[in-house]
């Protein structure tokens, strides 16, 4: 055995197996500490076999389920999973209403194991327009898994990353009006703690299914030096030797923050906080 992770894997990757192959290929000193994924494709994977579009967010249920298993196992400390925009209001009704209900089917069936293997559960994005359902699930999964200290999965649920700048500008001033503050006093940091992800290091890998090249909203300021990758596998198809392959094309990466060298240190960003 070439490193741990074949041990964390076993009984789960067969050997001789492609998963086992990539595993291999992973240096467990550089896993990224936070991975978001853009999990797109559904509707297409669908359509290429003549089913409905809620036949493929189904299907998209089982990948999020293989990823937080794998996220875990390799010991990522946050996987923040792009589940429903604000934008995705616009959809038909009964989508939405589809997608709800996966979300809350997910959490009832998903919360005991998340919590036997320490995983912790969190939303972020904005509580209004969800239904009392959804919220009660939510709740419950948080209160929950809050003891949890392995892997952060965090569900981007009604959420806007504009949306989440503006909230964060609109505190800031009345911050800034009660305290009578200076506005050449507000930093990166002020904008960074009023943010649904605050206290969390900002993604180092951002992962995007089903080709497209855009970002549609997620963790707009959270993602200024996230290494950015772009699978044409869709959302359902998507498995753990997908996650393995993102991360060994993630440790090829030369991460310069704007200095001429790769960094060994934090990031930059990190360091003007
Ligand atoms: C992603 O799949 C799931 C959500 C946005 C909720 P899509 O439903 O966007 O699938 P495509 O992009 O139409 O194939
Ligand atoms: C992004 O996918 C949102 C989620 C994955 C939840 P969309 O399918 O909504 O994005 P666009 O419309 O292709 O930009
Ligand atoms: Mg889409």
């Amino acid at each position: 055995m070439s490193n741990d992770f074949l041990k964390d894997f076993e009984g789960i990757v067969d050997s001789g197996s492609r998963d086992e192959f990539l595993l291999r290929q992973l240096d467990p000193a550089a896993i990224p500490s936070h991975i978001a994924i853009i999990m797109d494709g559904n509707g297409r994977w669908a359509a290429r076999r003549s089913l409905p579009r809620v036949a493929g967010h189904r299907a998209g249920a089982e990948s999020v389920r293989a990823t937080v298993e794998a996220a875990a196992r390799l010991g990522i400390r946050y996987l923040t999973l792009y589940a429903f925009s604000t934008e995705n209001w616009k959809r038909p009704r009964l989508e939405v209403e589809a997608l709800m209900a996966l979300l809350i089917e997910f959490i009832r069936k998903e919360v005991a194991t998340l919590k036997e293997n320490n995983i912790r559960f969190q939303t972020i994005g904005r509580d209004e327009r969800l239904d009392s359902v959804v919220m009660r699930e939510i709740d419950r999964a948080r209160r929950e898994t809050a003891a949890c200290t392995g892997l952060q999965l965090n569900v981007a649920l009604n959420y806007s990353g504009r949306c989440e700048i503006v909230e964060a500008c609109r505190r800031l001033v009345t911050e800034a009006l009660v305290r009578n503050q200076n506005p050449e006093d507000i930093t990166e940091h002020d904008i960074e703690r009023n943010l649904f992800t605050a206290g969390l290091p900002d993604p180092d890998l951002l992962i995007r299914t089903s080709g497209e090249m855009r970002v549609s909203n997620f963790l707009l300021w959270q993602i200024a030096y996230s290494e950015i990758y772009v699978t044409e596998k869709l959302w359902p198809d998507f498995r753990r030797a997908d996650l393995f392959e993102a991360i060994i094309d993630f440790q090829k990466r030369d991460r310069r923050y704007g200095d001429i060298k790769p960094a060994k240190t934090e990031p930059l960003v990190a360091n003007m906080k």
